[in-house]
């Protein structure tokens, strides 16, 4: 079954700032954000992973800004944040999804490997949050971190970013309850594999990806367009007393199988 982005305008006159926003799932969410009337700036480390996407964005006929920088520099992400909000004027939505994995066994894997994948997903979602929040305060807004399935259950070679994915989980109850008052929301997508992305890529197989399909109770892998719409629901009025959650976005995968990622 094809999935598919919904329209028309849900976020008409916001802005969004989207970590990780040049490639993969957080591109999908750029350009159906972009497609229902909103700004969109991306940013990622490298400036060349971000014009194609800057330029696609534009050609939707939004306000679109590429910026670059690393989300674990908390000093790099200050600076980024305050010309997005210079050159779009506002921050309404920000979404968390620049992250960093590898498969690699707990017991091969050095301190820095862990500490590594733990800055990127977990200290640059709260550098992030945290430097964006003067501006989603300013007239109240939303917060999005992509998180994973992979803590739910012991999957293999997956300890840095487990962890790291259990503490934004974590994170986004607590930023839920601290920030709700301000009338901001805080919530998750959990995605499980999204077909075509470098997470799936990077930690799959040939044979992790049949099994995952003969496992899925939808019998699919997620598209990008899946995430995109989970997205957009959170970030728009629609989830307006949804505050403190993530969403499982996997067609039902976890329920049936810990996954053995990158199994021969
Ligand atoms: C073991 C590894 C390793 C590997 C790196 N390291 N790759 N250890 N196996 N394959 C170790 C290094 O040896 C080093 O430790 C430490 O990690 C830092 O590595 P660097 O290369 O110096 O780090 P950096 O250049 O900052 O790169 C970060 C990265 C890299 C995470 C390691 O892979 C990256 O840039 N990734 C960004 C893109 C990405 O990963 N996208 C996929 C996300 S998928 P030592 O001790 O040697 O110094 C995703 C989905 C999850 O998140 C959910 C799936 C269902």
């Amino acid at each position: 079954m094809m999935s598919r982005v919904f329209e028309p305008t849900l976020l008409d006159g916001k802005a969004a700032l989207i970590t990780g926003g040049g490639t993969g799932i957080c591109r999908g969410i750029a350009l159906a954000f972009a497609a229902h009337g909103c700004d969109v700036a991306i940013t990622s480390r490298k400036i060349e992973h971000l014009e194609p996407t800057r330029d696609e964005l534009r050609a939707r006929g939004v306000r679109a800004a590429a910026k670059a920088a690393d989300v674990r520099d908390a000093a790099a992400v200050a600076g980024m944040i305050a010309e997005v909000a210079a050159e779009l004027g506002r921050i309404d939505i920000v979404i968390n999804g620049a992250a960093g994995n590898f498969i690699c066994l707990a017991e091969n894997l050095s301190p820095n490997g862990f500490g590594t994948v733990v800055d990127i997903d977990l200290k640059g979602t709260f550098n992030v949050s945290r430097a964006a929040l003067p501006h989603l305060k300013a007239q109240g807004g939303t917060v999005v971190n992509i998180s994973a399935t992979l803590p739910y259950l012991g999957t293999i070679g997956q300890s840095h970013a487990a962890a790291a994915k259990a503490g934004v989980d974590s994170l986004t109850r607590t930023l839920a309850v601290e920030w709700g008052p301000h009338g901001i929301r805080v919530n998750g997508i959990a995605p499980g594999p999204i077909e075509g992305t470098e997470g799936v890529r990077r930690l799959t197989t040939e044979k992790s990806r049949a099994s995952a399909l003969t496992s899925c109770p939808l019998g699919r892998m997620g598209t990008t367009d899946d995430i995109a719409n989970a997205a957009l629901y959170l970030a728009s009025d629609a989830a307006s007393y949804v505050n403190g959650v993530t969403l499982v976005v996997d067609g039902g995968l976890w329920l049936r199988s810990a996954r053995i990622l990158g199994e021969d």
